[in-house]
């Protein structure tokens, strides 16, 4: 079985299919992820909140995200592997630079993702031109927390929202290969998916961007504290951990999941 890589996630885009991506942190489940047929593995640095207890993603280091992206790629051997770039292990270009090749070179990434916007034009043209493949996130960036001042829908105006825009054509056109859209009205991310040839991840967006992710932790229903409301629990419904994530994937291809009580207007 061949390895998932952006060709393949461009040809689902083209041809209408959906796809699923969960995040994980270690072998074990990185391995179930790929038997139930996950596209794409985030090391997500949402591990911080999950698997360290912190009330944030800001302390997590570029150490930890090489650790446990090794892991996680010890026990994949088809989805893609996509690591999150740490708060501020991307500051700027060159920085970016270093960080992104450490996480390719040591952890065994496939693509690094980072948050921001306009202002991260410059650093995703200078990764893609050297061969680095980036995921842009736009919407809610959880590193951000502490500026935007809690985790809130974004883009609800038409200001904010013809921004994002704006900021999604920027990331494609600087050279990311991949998005994803964070708490954001469904309209919004419908919209941004449908003016984007590259492929859109929704989280908290709505049932039409091209693939949807969730927090490991928060759809197996053990995320200590209230479930987001964009998530669901499929442990729940189904009794193991690896009849959920396969009941999560089929529900993603299928366009079950998400449904209208986990979306935003
Ligand atoms: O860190 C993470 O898990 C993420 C997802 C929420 C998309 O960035």
């Amino acid at each position: 079985m061949s390895r998932v890589n952006i060709a393949t996630l461009r040809k689902m885009k083209e041809a209408g299919e959906k796809f699923a991506s969960l995040t994980a942190y270690d072998a074990s489940f990185a391995h179930l992820l790929d038997e139930a047929g996950v596209a794409v593995t985030l090391v997500g640095d949402s591990l911080g909140m999950v698997l360290q207890g912190e009330e944030s993603t800001v302390p997590v280091t570029l150490e930890e995200m090489i650790y446990h992206t090794r892991l996680v790629r010890r026990g994949s051997e088809r989805a893609m592997v996509v690591a999150d770039l740490p708060f501020m292990s991307y500051a700027s270009p060159e920085q970016a630079m270093h960080s992104a090749a450490r996480l390719m070179k040591e952890g065994g990434a496939q693509m690094v993702k980072l948050e921001g916007g306009a202002v991260m034009v410059e650093t995703v043209r200078a990764l893609t031109q050297r061969g680095v493949p980036v995921c842009a996130h736009l919407g809610l960036l959880p590193q951000s927390v502490h500026k935007l001042g809690g985790y809130r829908v974004q883009g609800r105006d038409s200001e904010t929202a013809e921004a994002m825009l704006a900021d999604a054509l920027a990331m494609e056109q600087a050279g990311a290969d991949l998005l994803v859209l964070e708490c954001i009205p469904r309209q919004l991310a419908k919209r941004i998916s449908e003016s984007l040839s590259i492929p859109v991840i929704g989280i908290g967006a709505g049932p039409d961007t091209d693939g949807q992710v969730l927090v490991l932790y928060d759809m197996l229903g053990i995320t200590p504290g209230k479930r987001p409301s964009f998530s669901y629990d499929f442990l729940a419904d189904t009794g193991s951990v690896a009849a959920a994530i396969v009941a999560y994937v089929q529900q993603v291809k299928a366009g079950i999941f998400p449904a209208d009580e986990h979306s935003f207007d």
